[in-house]
């Protein structure tokens, strides 16, 4: 029998408790989750706006995990050189807000960070077919980006395939992130389409106990 893959656990902050900033951070140290998934929005990219670098320094001083910034922003380069300061793992940026998607790949690893490219639902994977070697993270949206606690999209689970298949021709070690909508139901079903890591925003933070939430997922 092959031993079971565990998936790699992403809870984002978005719906937590922000005047309790410095506490969810702890909590989450003291998880078994992987990553901290810090979701930045503009209000132009998406409809909606979040919070910015200033918060995220500050979140980078008390995590004890690495950070997955995931920018829902226009422009990205403009903020890469300031993202170096709080030392992320992982920063991804979005398909359809790169005009010049490579020179950002490439300003991501040059400021020594991870890069990654997220796909909105509507947006083909094919799209990677040219990027995919300069990518460490493909990160599918299973929800539009914007809000947390949306509703998951089922057709994630065809587009984690393909990607699975095309990273494996092009010979990319790049991870497969899901994000939106997963939960403790659909979490077990993307590990076996090919996902290595979920985001988990509502799931964790909507549960009266998001630690043992996060060992939950861990145990599948
Ligand atoms: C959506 C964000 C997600 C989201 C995850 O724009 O990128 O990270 O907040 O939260 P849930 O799990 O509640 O969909
Ligand atoms: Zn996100």
């Amino acid at each position: 029998m092959t031993e079971k893959r565990h998936l790699k656990i992403a809870p984002s902050i978005l719906t937590s408790d922000f005047t309790r900033l410095g506490e969810t951070i702890d909590m989450l140290n003291s998880s078994q989750c992987d990553y901290i998934h810090l979701d930045v929005m503009d209000g132009v990219f998406v409809p909606n706006i979040s919070f910015g670098f200033p918060v995220i320094r500050n979140i980078a001083k008390r995590a004890a995990k690495p950070l997955d910034v995931h920018l829902m922003i226009v422009d990205p380069d403009r903020y890469i050189g300031v993202l170096r300061d709080a030392e992320p793992e992982y920063v991804t940026v979005h398909y359809e807000a790169c005009t010049h998607l490579h020179r950002s790949l490439q300003n991501i690893r040059a400021n020594g960070m991870k890069a990654g490219v997220v796909l909105n639902p509507h947006t083909p994977v094919s799209g990677l077919e040219y990027i995919a070697e300069y990518c460490d993270m493909i990160v599918l949206m299973s929800v539009n980006p914007g809000f947390g606690g949306q509703s998951f999209i089922e057709s994630t689970y065809r587009k984690i395939s393909e990607t699975k298949e095309m990273l494996q021709r092009l010979g990319s070690k790049a991870l497969i992130e899901v994000d939106g909508g997963v939960n403790l139901t659909n979490a077990g079903a993307l590990r076996d389409a090919g996902a290595d890591v979920v985001v988990t925003g509502n799931a964790v933070f909507a549960s009266e106990d998001p630690v043992a939430t996060v060992e939950l997922f861990k145990s599948l």
